[in-house]
């Protein structure tokens, strides 16, 4: 598929999708949001794939869900447009994503970075939920992921006052694994998804599914449903040739299933 709003790679065991809309520091329209997801979904498919980079660019990740496009719309439309439909199947793929955040990560682009699973942004990285101040609110799961990352009292302050904070902040208070030096953030992303991609795939996509459990069942089932998937690992190839190696003390060669 040619795209239009984003640009794609592959490079050893990983994938780059950036986005594309740099005059509108990638404000996220519906085609953005059709191809990231198409995109997505293909490399999820794609044996040579183990891990996916989402980037932006250094001046923005994303600014948001694309003000001009929904500005006029009725609530009528907004329901059935149904645009957030899409971002629900960004949960479902199985490949760890990694968002390297620079600049601007503004509402859905915000929303877009913690639906991620591991972010690494850069020292000149903005995140905020800023809708209030366009008279709306988060709609792309702000209000849920936000507050699961950095509780309720940061999350009711972002919120509620639009400010943005600093990468060095989203640091400290859990939304971000790692700040480095803007020169770096896409290189560390790289490091991350390489280091990723160099271990057992389906005990990563196993693993994967089982920490993001924990955001939507109590700690019983969590651990049943951890339990179930540390069991079934056992039928993997890669699981014997991980712990024979350990014992032979050599490196294991992955065969991914
Ligand atoms: N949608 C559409 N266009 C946007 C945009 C957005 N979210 N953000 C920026 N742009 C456009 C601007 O209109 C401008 O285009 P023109 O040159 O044609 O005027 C261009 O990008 C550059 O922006 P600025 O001139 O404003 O750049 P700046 O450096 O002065 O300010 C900024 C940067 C603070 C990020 C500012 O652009 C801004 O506040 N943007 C909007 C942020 C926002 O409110 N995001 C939330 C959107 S709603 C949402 O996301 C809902 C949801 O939950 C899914």
């Amino acid at each position: 598929m040619t795209y239009t709003s984003i640009l794609t790679s592959k490079q050893d065991l990983y994938a780059i999708v950036q986005f594309n809309r740099p005059d509108v520091l990638n404000a996220i329209n519906i085609t953005l949001m059709k191809e990231l997801v198409d995109a997505l979904e293909h490399f999820d498919t794609d044996d040579e794939v183990r891990a996916i980079i989402v980037t932006g660019n250094e001046k923005a990740f994303a600014a948001g869900a694309d003000i001009k496009e929904m500005a006029n719309a009725s609530a009528m439309e907004m329901l059935l447009r149904d645009q957030f439909a899409r971002w629900d199947r960004i949960r479902k793929i199985k490949k760890p994503i990694i968002a390297a955040v620079s600049g601007f990560a503004l509402g859905g682009g915000c929303e877009l970075a913690m639906t991620c699973d591991i972010i690494i942004a850069s020292e000149s990285a903005r995140f905020g939920q800023p809708e209030i101040s366009i008279g709306v609110m988060p709609g792309a799961g702000g209000t849920q992921r936000l507050t699961r990352a950095v509780g309720k009292a940061k999350a009711m302050e972002m919120v509620l006052t639009g400010r943005m904070i600093s990468g060095e902040e989203a640091m400290r208070w859990g939304l971000v694994n790692k700040v480095v030096p803007v020169e770096y953030y896409l290189e560390e992303a790289k490091t991350l998804a390489k280091e990723i991609a160099s271990k057992p795939p389906v005990a990563v996509r196993l693993a994967k599914e089982a920490v993001l459990k924990a955001f939507d069942t109590t700690i019983e089932g969590g651990l049943e449903f951890e339990r179930k998937n540390f069991y079934l690992l056992f039928a993997s190839e890669d699981q014997k040739e991980g712990m024979k190696a350990f014992v032979e003390k050599r490196k294991a060669e992955w065969k991914g299933k």
